[in-house]
């Protein structure tokens, strides 16, 4: 709304910036909304009558913003009124001086031509929305920001056979019948923004079920799909149910309407979305059954059902002051999705997922040309910054609070940021400062947080003299585009001592790093220990210690705290192969064999963790490691790590390959051997490929769950072998009918490590199977093709080549999912120079091309500034 001109911006009028300085309240206020809207694929009337209210006293007229909207009909308290487009807003002059007017449009729109999938479209002959974070301006005018907060009535109408079912947010009060068409009325009586409204109008069956809230109250729940979809609802359901007892348990929040609807849609383009009482998801986050389902589909599925729900509250209830504050809800709900999934899981394991998210997506997002901070100063395209550092460090900045808080006073503090804010629009300020009141601390200093980009550094020695041992610390946080100079961060590291010896933990202390040099003393230590720093990941940042290769592996075997044991691993895995690729040298494998040797014959270890533990990095995160990346060099330092484990540890691998947990039990410990499995038969495939191929085969054969076909399925891709396509064949045959099969079908083969996937996925764009009208679809092939590090970066260039026609073709329908692509060619500087030429001139060329989105056009420009 406050947009202004930013005067280093390119010259067209849609490459607006907008700066978070500029933010100002409303001129007008919208406390009510009511909908009239005719629903039809091709032509949708949609009638909208405005209470607004005035702002202060001033004489501005009231600017309602559309998005590609023309106005049939405008009228002020029922009269013809006095309006104007500007661009896409509407400004309406309002007579005399009334606080309070009633103002009504009326507009057309399309959904069947609405290929963005913002606003009102169309999905396998459903009619659906999706409003955040700026799509409700595309079915009617309206200020259509988050600070404008109002009750709502729908009335939809909508052919009774094509339509039989009509959904919108809060309660159904009425409903009737018109010939061919019905028509039901919805009242939302919660105050909302408008990025929260919904509609769904559609042939849906429901998996109905109650849940009773902590005060007795029973809300009634629909999870909407298409009728055969019903059996794959279940898994969804419970985990709604869970979600809703644990924030009762956990935060003491209940859920507030008497109906909580869900309804998957084939067609969307983030995970799902939190509209209230009405959450609509993207099908691969709801359905599951035992024959489609990894064990991993099924904990993603219980995770994105437990986020939107947890938005009821940290969201809905309290919502956004503005999108800057987008962290607000995110970070704080997605801390809260991670913490339910711990707690129905395995917490280590859980923690070791969420850091590999964070290391493998948000470090190099820090760490190159779109880094931006966890609140954001400025935008072009606000769907840009729905990023790993805005969800996923933001989900550790409220960690972090809560380290430094504990648990009892951390709970006291979101009860007082719930209390204070319930009903408003707030601000990650707000919620700090409910941190401090409820929290008694002081986080003037931590608050960099949320402003300062980069990922810190921390660098960590030991030493130790007479029962004295010494801990010095520095710290420094990298320039990022537009923060050339940093200030010292507030960085909480949990530190464990941990003799050498006995391998007992002799001190474990929550450290409070905040200047930029600083040493701890610990008392009393009179045995040699082992530093172990960052304990849990305390803090999300990059901590070199000065800690020699055996004590990494001593440290591996025997610390106290699970996740440092699996993170000592990693780190020796990691130094082993940093070492053979700057020194352009054979892998010395020998200390990571026996590391790993050792973690698989450790009874004290699940098995969920021993596979967790044992994985080998990824190129991309042994890529962010080095200075420059040499794709080539980091693939073969990976194999031949693999390739000496497997070859040395054959026979455990082959038993934890032969063991397995061969049903559908989802227990810690059976999902524990399934990705044991799995991971064996890597080990096993690098070692012998012929070997591997055949008991890949094997595998994928004899499978009784989707867990065993699809590791079968990553290890095939991967060998030039007759079984990879026989398998790969008899998974189309089988699977060819259920589109979210074929998105795995896609998704594997573009996995794949071999040089030919080049030519693969090029030919799989042109299979009849592959759309770019379907955002799963798309990020099938070409986000996992985009992530494949050594073959997406083949030296000819041809994966860059690839990779901007996509863009260019899929920007021309689906801007968002589009700019989504780009990332993959923003890192060019961190390539040796023939492929970062070659990055930069793809970049060029998508830059180059006419009729740009400002969503790729945003994330393109910075990429090569
Ligand atoms: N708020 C949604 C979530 O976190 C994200 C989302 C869903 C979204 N659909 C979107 C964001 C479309 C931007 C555009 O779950
Ligand atoms: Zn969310």
């Amino acid at each position: 709304m406050d947009a202004r001109m930013n005067p280093e911006a390119p010259p067209s009028p849609d490459h607006v910036t907008i700066y978070a300085k500029d933010y100002r309240e409303p001129d007008w206020w919208v406390p009510h909304v009511s909908l009239d809207v005719d629903l039809d694929p091709e032509t949708t009337r949609v009638i909208a009558t405005l209470k607004v209210t005035r702002n202060g006293s001033h004489d501005r007229p009231l600017v309602l913003a559309g998005d590609g909207l023309k106005p049939l009909t405008v009228e002020v308290e029922g009269h013809d009124a006095q309006w104007t487009l500007e661009g896409d807003d509407l400004i309406i002059e309002l007579p005399g001086d009334s606080h309070s007017y009633s103002v009504t449009t009326s507009v057309d729109i399309h959904p069947d031509e609405n290929s963005q999938l913002m606003g009102l479209y169309a999905s396998g002959g459903l009619l659906c929305t999706q409003c955040e974070s700026e799509g409700f301006r595309r079915i009617t005018f309206h200020p259509d920001r988050p600070d404008v907060l109002g009750t709502y009535d729908v009335r939809m109408r909508a052919d009774k056979k094509a339509f039989p079912i009509l959904l919108a947010n809060g309660n159904k009060v009425d409903a009737g019948e018109d010939g061919d068409k019905h028509w039901a009325r919805w009242e939302d009586p919660f105050p909302k923004p408008s990025y929260l409204f919904a509609m769904v109008a559609g042939d849906l069956a429901a998996n109905s079920d109650s849940f009773t809230t902590m005060s007795g109250r029973m809300v009634e729940l629909n999870i909407w799909v298409r009728e055969a979809d019903l059996p794959r609802t279940t898994h969804a359901m419970e985990a709604l149910k869970a979600s809703m007892k644990w924030d009762e348990d956990v935060y003491g929040r209940e859920y507030d309407l008497d109906l909580f609807n869900i309804v998957a849609v084939s067609d969307f383009n983030f995970g799902a979305m939190e509209n209230k009482g009405l959450n609509i998801f993207n099908s691969r986050f709801i359905l599951a059954d035992e024959d489609t389902a990894t064990d991993r589909d099924y904990d993603n599925i219980a995770g994105v059902v437990a986020h939107e729900y947890f938005h009821n509250w940290s969201g809905n209830r309290v919502t956004c002051r503005d999108w800057f504050q987008l962290s607000l809800k995110e970070g704080f709900t997605v801390f809260r999705d991670q913490s339910f999934s711990a707690d129905m899981g395995s917490a280590p394991v859980q923690r070791l997922d969420d850091v590999n998210t964070l290391r493998t997506v948000q470090f190099p997002e820090d760490n190159g040309p779109l880094a931006h901070p966890v609140r954001p100063d400025s935008y072009i395209e606000i769907t840009n910054f729905y990023t790993a550092t805005v969800y996923n460090k933001g989900a550790e900045l409220i960690r972090m609070m809560r380290t430094i808080l504990g648990a009892e006073k951390f709970r006291a503090a979101t009860d007082l940021y719930f209390e204070r804010h319930d009903g408003e629009a707030a601000t990650c300020e707000d919620f700090v400062r409910c941190m401090e009141e409820a929290g008694g601390v002081d986080l003037t200093q931590f608050r960099l947080w949320y402003s300062q980009a980069g990922t810190p550094r921390v660098s960590a020695s030991l030493a130790q003299q007479g029962g004295k041992a010494t801990l010095k610390l520095t710290q420094t946080v990298p320039p990022t585009p537009g923060q050339p100079d940093k200030q010292p961060m507030a960085i909480p590291l949990k530190v464990g001592l941990v003799s050498r010896q006995s391998g007992e933990e002799l001190a474990d202390r929550l450290v409070m790093l905040t200047r930029a040099e600083q040493e701890v003393t610990f008392e009393g230590i009179e045995e040699p220990v082992l530093l172990s720093i960052n304990r849990d990941f305390s803090a999300p940042v990059i901590v070199e210690t000065d800690i020699s290769d055996g004590g990494l592996a001593q440290l591996a075997a025997s610390e106290p705290n699970a996740f440092a044991r699996a993170e000592a691993l990693e780190e020796l895995m990691l130094r082993t192969l940093e070492r053979a690729i700057k020194n352009n040298a054979d892998v010395e494998a020998g200390a990571v064999v026996d590391a790993i040797r050792g973690t698989l014959e450790d009874d004290a270890l699940d098995t969920a963790l021993k596979a967790e533990a044992i994985q080998l990095p990824s190129e991309k995160i042994i890529g962010e490691r080095l200075e420059t990346i040499d794709p080539d060099s980091v693939h073969a330092a990976r194999r031949q790590l693999g390739h000496a484990i497997g070859t040395s540890l054959a026979d455990m691998m082959r038993a934890a390959q032969a063991d397995g947990a061969p049903g559908t039990d989802r227990s810690v410990e059976a999902k524990g051997k399934r990705k044991l499995k799995g991971i064996a038969l890597g080990y096993l495939a690098a070692a012998d490929a012929e070997e591997g191929a055949a008991l890949a085969k094997e595998q994928y054969d004899a499978a009784g769950n989707m867990t065993d076909r699809q590791s079968a399925l990553i290890v095939l891709a991967g060998l030039e072998a007759p079984q990879r396509s026989a398998a790969f064949d008899a998974f189309y045959a089988r699977y060819k009918d259920d589109s979210l099969m074929l998105d795995k079908w896609f998704a594997l083969q573009a996995m794949g490590q071999r040089e030919a996937v080049l030519d693969e996925v090029e030919a799989l764009g042109k299979h009849p199977d592959f759309t770019f009208k379907n955002p799963n679809r798309l990020r099938a092939l070409i986000v996992n093709f985009a992530s494949n590090q050594w073959v997406f970066h083949h030296a000819s260039g041809r994966g860059y080549d690839l990779l901007a026609r996509m863009i260019i073709e899929a920007d021309a329908l689906n801007p968002q999912v589009a700019a989504r692509m780009v990332p993959p060619l923003g890192r060019w500087r961190r390539f040796e120079e023939g492929r970062a030429a070659k990055m930069r001139a793809a970049l060029e060329s998508i830059l180059a091309t006419d009729g740009l989105s400002k969503d790729v056009f945003e994330q393109v420009s910075k990429s090569l500034a």
